[in-house]
């Protein structure tokens, strides 16, 4: 039976009363995962107030105490993790290693969090003046809204609500509205946590209502969105409005460069996990090879041999290496896109169409796809979100290099080669906020910024030591000992050396 779940506002779940209702629908078989009501503007209104009311306390609250309760958090995802990953596998469509795996990185995000809470260093630096002392310290900003997308239904919210809550904000949360089970289930480890009530608010319904009325709303200081570009366009406008803090992760077009140096075994398992893992439907999934002539055919051979293998099917069967696309509107998009493929000439090496024999009929699942192609068209520069690869020949690390930043995205990337000059070679010029060295473009650790460059997003990065930057604001504290009145810029000759230059000056 398909449960029913409410939307938190100030520390209460709000069910049905006067709602309409969303319906969370499987992608494996079209089955009712769960109902929630739908949120309109005036729910946004009652969250916002609760995060504000919310506020004054969760700042006041010390960052060790905060990180106590994300410890906590924590532990708590850690014991209901096989049963979150479950919803994620039903409810979002990956396959349940990487549904565990999506949970794990909120855990570990959230780990990582709390200990920020015995760090978020400031800087002490010396004054030009005597007995003055110049430091920083980091101040939250206020209730913030983050707007999640249904690709990393934990995790993402993971990322965002960690460095969020850890420095003192408090948070409405919009998910996106195809998996709002997952950020329930995330949500309420968060309130059995002892999360004070309001500190953490929850939303479901569309982005055009919903999100917007939260980055419209005069009260909310700072918003975080990960999606797609056109509505990332829309949330930078919206915040642009209102001149406030603005975080963007946006899409990728990622490349993984295969030098004829390369160890092609590994290229190979690294290129079939991070083209089809998650039925390519990440940001940082590999939608391009760049391959060496040299090797051409015999890799791509393989590849093909390897991607036909593949056994779509249920994600919860642990043997199921490919689940479906998350729903109709993602099929039809990836459907266009392989149309698009086949209009615009390139060859179709294998897969190209949806996946309808026996049970998959029920669900939305696409064959992996290849197309060989060339730069420039759109299936290769284009984002797809799904189990499509263009592969394209290249000649050298230089031609490479040319293809791989010649798209407007710039997320992730990587390139196989034995040459470490070739490596870092690639690593100073491929235009992208994350490069790997022999690993696939998928899988980013925690520890480490996550974020693009070009129109993957406006500078910010999520996850590691860096994410507490979108959501604090630097205070500079200045304090002043000497009991009088020191001018800095113009008591400051001494220092600067200029009392030297003018004895100098006087002695020529
Ligand atoms: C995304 O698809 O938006 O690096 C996030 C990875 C994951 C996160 C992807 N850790 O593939």
């Amino acid at each position: 039976m398909a449960q029913s779940y409410g939307l938190l506002i100030g520390g209460e779940w709000v069910d049905r009363n006067g709602h309409k209702t969303i319906e969370s629908r499987s992608p494996v078989n079209g089955g009712l995962v769960a109902t929630f009501p739908r949120a309109g503007r005036a729910d946004v209104k009652k969250a916002v107030k609760a995060a504000l009311d919310a506020f004054p306390g969760w700042r006041a609250t010390p960052a060790p105490a905060r990180g106590q309760i994300l410890l906590e958090a924590a532990r708590i995802l850690k014991q209901r993790k096989e049963r979150i990953a479950r919803v994620v596998a039903r409810e979002m469509g990956k396959v349940i290693a990487e549904a565990r795996g999506d949970v794990q990185e909120a855990i570990d995000f959230y780990e990582y969090a709390s200990g920020e809470g015995r760090r978020m260093f400031g800087i002490t630096t010396p004054s030009e003046l005597p007995n003055k002392l110049l430091m920083t310290r980091r101040e939250p900003l206020g209730p913030v809204g983050l707007i999640t997308p249904w690709n990393f239904p934990v995790a993402i919210p993971g990322w965002k609500s960690g460095a969020a809550l850890i420095a003192g904000n408090t948070c409405v949360f919009k998910p996106a509205s195809t998996t709002p089970t997952c950020a329930a289930e995330f949500v309420g480890a968060l309130t059995d946590a002892g999360l004070p009530p309001g500190v953490m608010n929850l939303l479901v319904g569309p982005g055009e209502e919903v999100g917007e009325a939260i980055v419209d709303d005069e009260r909310v200081r700072g918003v975080s969105f990960t999606g797609g570009v056109d509505a990332g366009r829309t949330v930078y406008q919206h915040a642009a409005a209102r001149l406030i803090s603005c975080g963007l992760e946006l899409g990728g077009k990622n490349p993984v460069i295969v030098m004829d140096d390369a160890n092609e075994d590994l290229a190979l398992e690294g290129i079939l996990f991070g083209a089809f893992g998650t039925a390519g439907q990440r940001c940082t999934a590999t939608s391009r090879v760049l391959l060496h002539a040299k090797i051409y055919d015999r890799f791509l051979d393989q590849l093909v041999a390897r991607v036909e293998k593949l056994r779509l099917g249920d994600p919860v069967d642990e043997s199921t290496d490919v689940g479906p696309v998350h729903g109709e509107g993602q099929l039809k998009k990836i459907l266009g896109y392989i149309d698009v493929g086949k209009k615009e000439g390139a060859e179709l090496v294998t897969g190209g169409r949806r996946a309808d024999a026996g049970k998959l009929r029920r669900g939305t699942f696409v064959k992996p796809t290849i197309f060989a192609t060339e730069h420039g068209t759109r299936i290769s520069t284009e984002e797809i979100f799904g189990p499509v690869l263009s592969v394209i020949k290249i000649g050298s690390l230089k031609e490479a290099i040319r293809v791989a930043n010649g798209v407007i995205y710039g997320l992730s990337s990587a390139i196989y080669t034995d040459n470490v000059n070739t490596a870092f070679k690639a690593v100073d010029q491929l235009e992208a906020g994350i490069t790997y060295i022999n690993a696939p473009t998928i899988g980013a650790e925690i520890g480490v910024p996550f974020g693009g460059v070009k129109a993957t997003g406006n500078g910010t990065r999520e996850a590691g030591p860096t994410a507490i930057e979108e959501f604090t604001a630097q205070k500079t504290v200045v304090i002043e000992y000497s009991g009088r009145l020191q001018k800095a810029q113009i008591d400051t000759a001494q220092v600067s050396g200029e009392g030297g230059a003018r004895k100098n000056a006087r002695r020529n």
